[in-house]
């Protein structure tokens, strides 16, 4: 799929004040830092449309942005950011959760982790939570560009062969890079297959 047109539509925290929920949506997830505000822009070729940073915690509400006006990208805060408040980082939880579970247009939640790293808990944790709750969603391999070719396939390799200890069936998986534009493509590709499955409720 060609990637037209992007515009940033409203930021909330709260589902129930979302757009109507009348077109495909896919949202971005993962630790603070990942690169989820990175990699939507990469993907809808603008340099700033998600705000992005080099300290975690930058993106801090649910932020819809309307892509060739057919369906909704979501840039949503991360997880696991050490640095905000005990009480805050409930109200962040529940503004996620409550998104994720009563959001009726969602088609696929990509959930982002770093090719670097070895499948950590708090992902692993969360994706048990996804499927218990039965919200679709798609590994995405971050900042590949931060790894040579070998090592990179390796780490890929790695992280699926520790993870089929525990899951009866993987779920599908992209490698990217914003940095370098890569998989995006894919992950665009992907989308355009999935969007004629919604249905409007
Ligand atoms: P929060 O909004 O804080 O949750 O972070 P985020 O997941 O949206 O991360 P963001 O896109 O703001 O990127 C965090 C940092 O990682 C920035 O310094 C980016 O430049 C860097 N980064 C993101 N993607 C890539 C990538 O593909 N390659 C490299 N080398 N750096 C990246
Ligand atoms: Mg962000």
């Amino acid at each position: 799929m060609k990637i037209k047109t992007a515009e940033f539509v409203i930021s909330n925290s709260d589902y129930r004040i979302c757009p109507a929920p009348k077109m495909p949506e896919y949202a971005f997830i993962g630790r603070s830092n990942i690169g989820k505000s990175s990699l939507i822009n990469a993907l809808v070729n603008h340099r700033n449309l998600a705000k992005t940073s080099g300290k975690p915690g930058k993106t801090q509400l649910i932020n819809h942005f309307l892509i060739n006006k057919e369906w909704y990208l979501v840039d949503l805060p991360g997880f696991g950011y050490a640095k905000i408040p005990k009480s805050l980082r409930a109200q962040f939880h529940d503004m996620i959760s409550n998104y994720l579970t009563n959001r009726t247009n969602l088609m696929c939640l990509f959930v982002l982790v770093d090719s670097r790293h070895k499948p950590q808990a708090i992902d692993q944790e969360f994706m048990q939570w996804l499927a218990e709750k039965g919200i679709p969603f798609v590994i995405i391999f971050t900042k590949a560009d931060k790894l040579g070719k070998v090592a990179l396939n390796k780490q890929i390799e790695a992280y699926k062969s520790e993870m089929q200890k525990e899951w009866e069936e993987l779920p599908e998986t992209f490698v990217t890079s914003a940095e370098k534009k890569m998989g995006t493509q894919e992950i665009a590709d992907y989308i355009e297959k999935l969007n004629p499955h919604f249905k409007k409720r």
